[in-house]
């Protein structure tokens, strides 16, 4: 067999890439598990959309290749999202580019603007394909970490110069995955300005502009002025209309960055099934008054999440918008280790931060995918696991107290 490149060599492990084969087991085992990993809702796309594809799979030109233009129908409507949700005008063949679920979109981005010996800029939890994209480009990814002391925000002015001067590429992305951080404008509108400075792409990954709570808006990276010079905005229609699996997304922004992407794609696909982009130009035309139910539902589960983990032990703020909660753990507790026995002793299904990275440790995600009551099933079962992990590095520490005293007592006997 050939040998692996070192492209291939220099990947992480993706971290839900072993869950399924575990899940499959513990389920076998005869436990009942509750799986938080995924951000992958146990809800319903809408029924206009699901109405739309059944119509779509019997009309024979929808199953023909879509090719990197696609159906004209999902652009248009693209374009109207964004001009409706954002205020913002976008060409649709020009500045906008279907994409297999936005995933594929931002893994293959870096292919078109980075490579050996340049940098990209991404968070470090965050979400894995700014690394993967990076790393099969052969450039490098400098990883800053997202933390509470700098509000999960990446301060441009701590990374080192030499870095700045050899990055080509930013990857932002509020509200956050995995921290459900977002971010203040004038962050945005400084950005904006720096990667102008920079000659930076600012990739702004907003895959979860349409699920925030309590009044919070959130924005388009393009509602900042001069950012239509230097950035380039990803969406998903995965997680607005509980549409993970169908995988449909989109790139937008001027027509240099866009028809760079779309060239390399032109390369690796032939486009998302034509009924599946019919459905989701269904979704962007016909649904915007499903959107608050769902909105609703989630808040549901987000208020359940978050009162239910932080009595178990893990004190978390109410976040303002997508599907997770980024819950703390006591210092002596690593994440990893928590993880694996929450899922091995109680089958819950968590994404440890340091899955993301060492500036992930400290830290566990719990996606609110769920059903209140098995949020709630879930964080006392949690709760059991940090109680006798606490326990058992509390008799650690007590132990390594004791030696050197019961040592004492020996010399002085
Ligand atoms: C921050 C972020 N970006 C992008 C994606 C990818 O979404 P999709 O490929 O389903 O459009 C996800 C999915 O979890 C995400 O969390």
């Amino acid at each position: 067999m050939p040998a692996y490149t070192d492209r291939l060599l220099s990947l992480p492990e993706y971290p839900l890439a072993g869950i399924p084969e575990k899940k499959r087991e513990l389920i076998a085992r005869g436990m009942d598990v509750i799986d938080l990993g995924a951000g992958d809702a146990d809800l319903s796309p809408p029924p206009a959309v699901i109405e739309r594809i059944s119509e779509a799979v019997r009309i024979p030109t929808m199953s023909r290749y879509g090719f990197a233009l696609g159906l004209v129908e999902f652009r248009e409507a693209v374009a109207r999202f964004m001009k409706r949700r954002f205020g913002q005008d976008f060409h649709p063949i020009k500045e906008i580019v279907p994409l297999i679920g936005s995933k594929e979109g931002l893994s293959h981005l870096a292919l078109a603007f980075a490579t050996k010996g340049d940098y990209t800029i991404l968070p470090e939890p965050g979400y894995n394909s700014y690394v993967g994209g990076t790393l099969l480009a052969d450039a490098t990814p400098y990883k800053y970490a997202l933390r509470p002391e700098n509000g999960f925000l990446i301060d441009l002015d701590k990374v080192p110069a030499e870095v700045l001067k050899k990055a080509k590429v930013l990857y932002l992305n509020y509200p956050n995955n995995p921290t459900a951080a977002v971010a203040p404008k004038e962050y945005l509108e400084e950005m904006v300005r720096r990667c102008k400075e920079l000659d930076i792409l600012l990739v702004y990954d907003n895959a979860y502009s349409e699920l925030a709570y309590d009044g919070y808006v959130p924005p388009s990276i393009f509602e900042i002025e001069g950012a239509r010079d230097i950035a380039i905005e990803f969406h998903s229609m995965s997680k607005t209309y509980n549409m993970t699996g169908w995988r449909c997304g989109w790139a937008c922004g001027k027509q240099e960055y866009v028809a760079a992407v779309a060239k390399v794609k032109s390369f690796v696909d032939t486009g998302t099934f034509m009924g599946i982009q019919a459905a989701a130009a269904t979704a962007l035309d016909k649904c915007a008054d499903w959107i608050p139910g769902n909105v609703a539902e989630f808040k549901r589960r987000r208020d359940a999440a978050v009162e239910a983990w932080s009595e178990a032990g893990f004190p978390v703020e109410s976040p303002k918008a997508t599907m997770y909660i980024w819950c703390p753990l006591p210092r002596n507790i690593p994440s990893a280790a928590f993880a694996e026995r929450l899922l091995q002793d109680e089958g819950v299904i968590i994404l440890p931060g340091s899955a993301f990275g060492p500036g992930g440790e400290g830290f566990f995600r719990v996606s609110f995918i769920t059903s209140p009551e098995r949020l709630r099933e879930a964080a006392a079962r949690a709760g059991r696991v940090l109680k006798g992990m606490q326990a058992k590095a509390g008799d650690e520490v007590r132990s390594a107290v004791r030696r050197p005293e019961e040592r004492q007592g020996m010399a002085r006997a």
